[in-house]
Formats: C-alpha cells, sequence, structure tokens
C-alpha cells in the first residue's frame, strides 16, 4: 500500500522556522553608557596617546531602504564610542590605533521603529550591544607628521558584529590638530556578512545588502580627555500642536481596540513597540501610519475574496485614514503623553487553563543539528472521557520552537508511544517526518488511533473551539508532541514547551468531535537562473535530504507526486519573476462542518489558497493569502456553516518567489521536506463531525481552533 505509506508520512509533515518575532520579552532598555575599549600606553619618547572622545565623535550607517513602497536612504548614529591611538612623531610608521569598540545598541535614526527592529532582529545588539574594530596594520603613514595636514591612510582590520567577525579595510583621513586628531573613515560592508540582512519584511519594509559605516571620532590627547559617562540620550518627544486631528476622539479608541492587547507590555507585539501611554503612540506616530496604510499591522495575510471569516483583525478604512492623518499632522496629543492605553475586552475569550502539560524535561536542542525534531509524551492521565474546549500552546523558547504538532494517541495505542520513548536514549525521541509510533496514521484524523488534534506555529492565536464542538479525549488517550526546534540562531537555552486545555464539565457526548485533516500539494522549486551548484540538481538535493534527515527525508517530496497526479518536471519550473507553482486535488477525507482552515509554507512562500469544489458551481475559495507571510500563520474560521461531504474536492495551491531564498544558504533545489530550508504546501482544515447528540451546531462564535 505505497499511498497509505506516502500518506502516513505526509500527513505529519513538519511545519517550519520563525523570525525572532514572537518573543514574550521585556521592551528594549537602552543602555546609554560608553563602551570601555582596551587602552594602549605611550611608550617611546616621540610618543603621544589620543583618546576618542565620545561626546564629540559618532559611528553612523547608511543604507538603501524600501518603506511600505518608498525607497530611500536610511541614517542612524551612535556616539557610543571608545579607542585609543598611539601617534608616533620620532617615527610616524609606528603610529597606531587600538581596538575601537562601538556600542551598537544606541544606534539611533529618524525612526524609533527601525531602531528597536535592529536592536532586537537584525543586529539584536540587545543581546550583542557592542561591535569591536581590531586594526591590523594601517597603510600610507607619512613620514613626517605635520599639524592641520589631512592624511589618507587606508587601515585594515578585522570587524566583529553580533557574533561574525569579517574583515573590512577602512578609507581615513587623518588630522592632527592643536588641540586633538581627528578621523574620518568609510567603509562598505554587507549585512550578509554578518547574518543581519538584506532585510526582508514582508508588506513593510526591505533593504540592500550594502551598508555604509562611517566613523567620525575626535580623540584629544589622552590625559586632556574626560570620557563622557553617557554618550547620548533617548530623544524628547515633541510637544506636537493641539490643532491636528484629536488623538483622544480619533486614534485612541483605534489603538485601545485594534492593538493594545499585543502591544502591552509582555505581550507577542511588545519587543518591537510597547503601548502603555499616549506619549508609547505619539513617539512612533509616522510609523504607525505607515503599519497601518500598507495593512502590515492589525495581522490579517488573509484577502476578501475566500468566504467571509470570524473576527478578522483588520481596519476599516475611516480608521486607517484616521490614523495616517494624525501622523502626518506630526502626531499631536491632545492628551497628557502618560494617559494610559488601554486595551478593549478581547471579542474572543481566553481559553480557561484547567489543564496544564509541560514537556516531560527541559530539552536541550542540539546545536548540532540545526533542525532538531523531537517527540515527546504527554500524559493527561484521562480516567473518564473529557471534551477538550480550547487550548493555548505555550513555546518556552520562541526564538527556537519552530512549530509543535500535537498529536493524540488513543488508549489502545497507549503502549505503542511509551515503548517508543523507551527505545530511544535521553529525553523523547528523534522523530523527522512523523512521529514514528506504530505505521497506522491516516489524514481522516482518528483512524488506526493515532491523529493530529493540534498545532502551533509562528503567530497561531489561543483557540476556544466553536461551540458544541470539542477534541475528545478517552480513557488512557496520550499527547505526542512533535516539536521542531531550530538552532541555527546562536545559544540555546533548553526548552520546556507547554499546552495548556480548557476542559468541558459536561459529557464529550454533547460535543460534535472535531477532527484535523491535513491536505497537502508538492513543493517543487529550482535553483533561480544565475545560482548553480551540485545541489542544483533535484537527485542531489534528495540525497542530501536523506543524509540529514534519514529514508524518510526524500520520500513526501516523491510521494505528493503520485498522491496529485503531478511531476517534478512539470512543476519545477520557474516563470520570468523566479515564481514557481504547485496545485493539488483531494477528496475529502471527513464529512462534517468546516470549523477552519490554515496554510503553511516556509520562508519564500508567496502565496496560497485553498478551493472546495474549484470549476464547479459550487466553489468556494476557503482561504485565499496573496502575500505569505510566515509570521502569522493564523487559524481561519469560516463566518458559514459549510458542510462538506465524500466527493467534494479540495483544491491546495502555493507558489514560492526564488528571489526570497536566504543567500547565505548553498544554492539548492527545494522540495518538499522537514527543514526550515526547506519548502512545504501544507495545510490543515478542521472539521466537526456530526457526533453529537445535540444536533447540528446551532452558532458561530468564538475562535477558530488549531491545526
Ligand atoms: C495579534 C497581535 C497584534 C495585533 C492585533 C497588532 N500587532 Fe503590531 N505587532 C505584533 C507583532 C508580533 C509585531 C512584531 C512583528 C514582526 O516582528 O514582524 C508587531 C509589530 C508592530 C509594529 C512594528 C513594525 C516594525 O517592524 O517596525 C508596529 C508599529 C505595530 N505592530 C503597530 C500595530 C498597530 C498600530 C496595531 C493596531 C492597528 C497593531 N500593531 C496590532 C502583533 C500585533
Amino acid at each position: 500500500m505505497v499511498m497509505t505509506a506516502v500518506f502516513g508520512v505526509i500527513l505529519v509533515a513538519g511545519l517550519a522556522w520563525v523570525l525572532n518575532a514572537n518573543l514574550r520579552v521585556a521592551p528594549v532598555e537602552v543602555n546609554y553608557a560608553v563602551p570601555v575599549a582596551p587602552q594602549l600606553a605611550a611608550t617611546g619618547s616621540g610618543q603621544t596617546l589620543y583618546r576618542i572622545d565620545a561626546s564629540q565623535s559618532s559611528v553612523s550607517y547608511t543604507i538603501d531602504e524600501t518603506l511600505a513602497g518608498a525607497t530611500r536612504t536610511a541614517t542612524g548614529t551612535t556616539h557610543g564610542v571608545a579607542g585609543d591611538i598611539v601617534v608616533d612623531d620620532a617615527d610616524p610608521a609606528a603610529s597606531h590605533l587600538g581596538e575601537v569598540v562601538v556600542n551598537v545598541e544606541q544606534l539611533t535614526s529618524d525612526q524609533e521603529l527601525r531602531d528597536n527592529r535592529i536592536r532586537n532582529d537584525f543586529l539584536q545588539s540587545s543581546r550583542y550591544p557592542e561591535a569591536r574594530f581590531s586594526p591590523t596594520s594601517t597603510d600610507g603613514l607619512p613620514s613626517q607628521i605635520t599639524d592641520g595636514t589631512p592624511y589618507d591612510v587606508t587601515i585594515t582590520g578585522d570587524l566583529t558584529v553580533r557574533d561574525v567577525t569579517a574583515p573590512v579595510t577602512l578609507d581615513a583621513t587623518v588630522t592632527r590638530n592643536a588641540d586633538a586628531l581627528d578621523i574620518d573613515a568609510t567603509t562598505t560592508v554587507k549585512l550578509s556578512t554578518y547574518g543581519a540582512g538584506p532585510i526582508s519584511i514582508i508588506g513593510l519594509v526591505t533593504t540592500g545588502d550594502d551598508v555604509q559605516l562611517a566613523f567620525d571620532l575626535v580623540a584629544p590627547e589622552a590625559d586632556q580627555v574626560n570620557i563622557a559617562e553617557v554618550a547620548s540620550g533617548e530623544t524628547e518627544l515633541a510637544t506636537g500642536p493641539t490643532d491636528g486631528p484629536s488623538f483622544s476622539q480619533t486614534v485612541q479608541p483605534v489603538l485601545e481596540r485594534n492593538c493594545a492587547s499585543c502591544h502591552q507590555t509582555g505581550a507577542i507585539g511588545s519587543q518591537i513597540w510597547t503601548l502603555e501611554t499616549a506619549g508609547d503612540a505619539a513617539h512612533v506616530a509616522d510609523g504607525l501610519g505607515i503599519v497601518t496604510q500598507a495593512g502590515y499591522m492589525p495581522p490579517w495575510p488573509a484577502s476578501d475574496l475566500g468566504v467571509e471569516l470570524q473576527h478578522p483583525m483588520r481596519l476599516a478604512d475611516e480608521e486607517i485614514d484616521a490614523v495616517v492623518a494624525w501622523a502626518s499632522a506630526g502626531g499631536p496629543l491632545d492628551v497628557d503623553p502618560a494617559t494610559e492605553i488601554v486595551p478593549d475586552e478581547p471579542v474572543v475569550p481566553e481559553p480557561r487553563n484547567d489543564l496544564e502539560l509541560k514537556l516531560p524535561v527541559a530539552y536541550q536542542a542540539s546545536p548540532e543539528k540545526p533542525n532538531d525534531y523531537r517527540c515527546f509524551v504527554l500524559d493527561p492521565k484521562i480516567t473518564d472521557p473529557v471534551a477538550v474546549t480550547g487550548y493555548v500552546f505555550d513555546p518556552d523558547v520562541d526564538e527556537i520552537v519552530h512549530h509543535a504538532l500535537i498529536y493524540r494517541v488513543t488508549g489502545e495505542r497507549r503502549q505503542d508511544a511509551l515503548d517508543r520513548d523507551a527505545m530511544d536514549p535521553g529525553d523523547g525521541w528523534e522523530c523527522f517526518g512523523d512521529i514514528d509510533v506504530g505505521r497506522s496514521l491516516d489524514p481522516s484524523g482518528r483512524g488506526g488511533g493515532i491523529g493530529l488534534v493540534a498545532g502551533w506555529a509562528p503567530g497561531q492565536q489561543p483557540a476556544v473551539y466553536q461551540e458544541g464542538t470539542a477534541m475528545h479525549l478517552g480513557e488512557g488517550d496520550l499527547f505526542v508532541v512533535q516539536m521542531h526546534y531550530n538552532t541555527r540562531r546562536d545559544g540555546v537555552p533548553p526548552d520546556q514547551s507547554s499546552i495548556k486545555l480548557q476542559l468541558a464539565e459536561d459529557s464529550p457526548d454533547n460535543y460534535d468531535e472535531i477532527v484535523v485533516n491535513t491536505y497537502l500539494a508538492p513543493a517543487e522549486i529550482p535553483c533561480g537562473p544565475d545560482e548553480e551548484g551540485p545541489l542544483c540538481d533535484r537527485d542531489a538535493a534528495l540525497e542530501e535530504l536523506g543524509r540529514l534527515y534519514g529514508p524518510k527525508g526524500p520520500v513526501i517530496a516523491n510521494g505528493l507526486h503520485m498522491v496529485c497526479g503531478t511531476s517534478p518536471d512539470e512543476l519545477g519550473v520557474l516563470d520570468d519573476e523566479n515564481i514557481a507553482r504547485s496545485s493539488c486535488d483531494h477528496n475529502v477525507y471527513t464529512e462534517g462542518t468546516i470549523t477552519s482552515v490554515l496554510g503553511h509554507m516556509h520562508e519564500i512562500g508567496q502565496s496560497f489558497r485553498m478551493t472546495l469544489n474549484p470549476g464547479t458551481p459550487e466553489e468556494r475559495i476557503l482561504l485565499d493569502i496573496p502575500e505569505w507571510d510566515f509570521n502569522w500563520q493564523l487559524n481561519y474560521a469560516p463566518v458559514e456553516q459549510i458542510e462538506i461531504h465524500k466527493g467534494d474536492t479540495i483544491r491546495v495551491e502555493c507558489s514560492w518567489d526564488r528571489d526570497l531564498r536566504n543567500r547565505n544558504l548553498p544554492a539548492a533545489y527545494c522540495t518538499w521536506a522537514e527543514g526550515t530550508e526547506d519548502e512545504m504546501c501544507f495545510s490543515t482544515m478542521s472539521v466537526a463531525k456530526h457526533t453529537s447528540n445535540q444536533g447540528p451546531p446551532q452558532t458561530v462564535s468564538q475562535n477558530p481552533p488549531p491545526g
């Protein structure tokens, strides 16, 4: 039964990787102290020691940026710089620059949001506040130094940013004046060298790879300089005019209704922008105009092409106009900046925490494997059947948790899961592809006793199931959770994620059982015209998957073509814009009412669509995502009760943009596989089977169930 085997693996294929977006951390507190650099000493008689004075010096970056469609140049500056220089009048060639230390956390531009981004994401400068330039040689020093004469020199050395060190050459002009040494130096480096770009935040901002660095340093004689302790302060809030659009009347209600719950201290959006007071909004007024107008916030990637969806996180045109008008007027406040912004009561309540299940251990993901797939048993210790009416998956170390897929193993198969756990040394077991408990996985959910029931991927919201529907748990049932850790970033703390369940008090017989089905399409994305390398060959790329993920590695990539009646030759082509496309039709697995749908791709996903009965008079687009955003993998619940039946067709369509592929990765033909660097065209549909004794579900409300 080739098909069954293929489906078995497909069903449980993993999800993906996350930008550093969903961290629950405190907002950025910038430390404005001047950094400390190693000190030099003037030893010989003709030598003089100079010391950089932060109060007169700066280091800045300049980069081309396309923000919400408009290209311009962005510049940021820090005054946090330190270093020593020895000038030798007797032997000018023996003059030298010591290590220069720059505080990059203090980089400030005309956009506070950009600065926060840089601190949190691109330079991670909250974690690595200091960049260091260690000179190795200086060319072009004169044979005699005349005060007031500028000398052109080249300084070669190593620049360390974050945890990456690479050689750079500075073109510098050095002038000694009566009171100080002036050094102006520039160089161009690539963001990609330091793993910091090029930056691409879909729908908001992109940058080039080249960044110009400029050092503007003034170094008085060391015994004459009083090194400042504080490099620069935070920008003061300009108290704007009061005759602009009213903040309290037009903007505050929009923020309280649509933004504040995610941007309060500790909530998922607070790391980039914390919204507690009116002043917090005024500080970034222009940024708020940009993100609302671009549709970047609130996050809601689904378009209007599909069926109407519940609780759309989308602003009305008048609301966008209000924010933009206020931002264009400079963000004036007609209230005290300390006025609190309080989120409205959520439309969808958070599920109660009636039962919390944690991973059995804090698992140390392996730094050797960038994609570490680990399965764990969670035992809810069910003695009487129970209905789960909502849940939250809580990733512990968000930076490395790239997905969690939660399977229910029924009581009859319980021992299989425990045996599998016992087979592997250490905590849990390695589980690329599927959870590897028995072989009888089945896309319809419960068949064979093992089925996907819940999941988490970046952007996933807490779930409260629609009224009258629930996940059913029986006596002895276990969960097996497949964790995908992506440890290719630095420092890998142990993770102990958890899931919190909301349990019904009455019998599960009163609830229609929710089953999660998966529907997939192949992924065939060849190398672009300007890429080459041995892995651009599909067979070689599949062989590499086998090496990374074992014999199951290439199975889905090939198996899906059998299921979908497609071929790699047919799909594995790029159009003029380097876009690859894929599509697959499936028969409906489970009959019932659709409660939610979700699409999933990885980093180079471009668009996603799921259609019911395509090309027929009953055609319904269930979900259309024209611009895929990895950070926002939401579950979408149709407003209408849509019944599906055996014989109905589900079409899944994906497209990928080859140009989005990370340039630091080796060129490779991309197929369906487990790694973040691989791709998927994956979807889930949650269906309420009409199992309850209450008749068909009546109301439409609440949050979508998870995928
Ligand atoms: C569902 C939660 C959620 C809601 C609702 C939400 N945000 Fe966000 N917001 C986030 C997250 C998470 C980020 C960080 C995203 C990222 O890293 O791409 C973010 C980022 C931002 C940023 C920073 C953009 C940048 O990169 O510079 C701004 C500004 C912002 N949101 C404004 C808003 C506004 C205004 C609203 C309401 C109209 C809103 N948000 C609603 C979660 C949310």
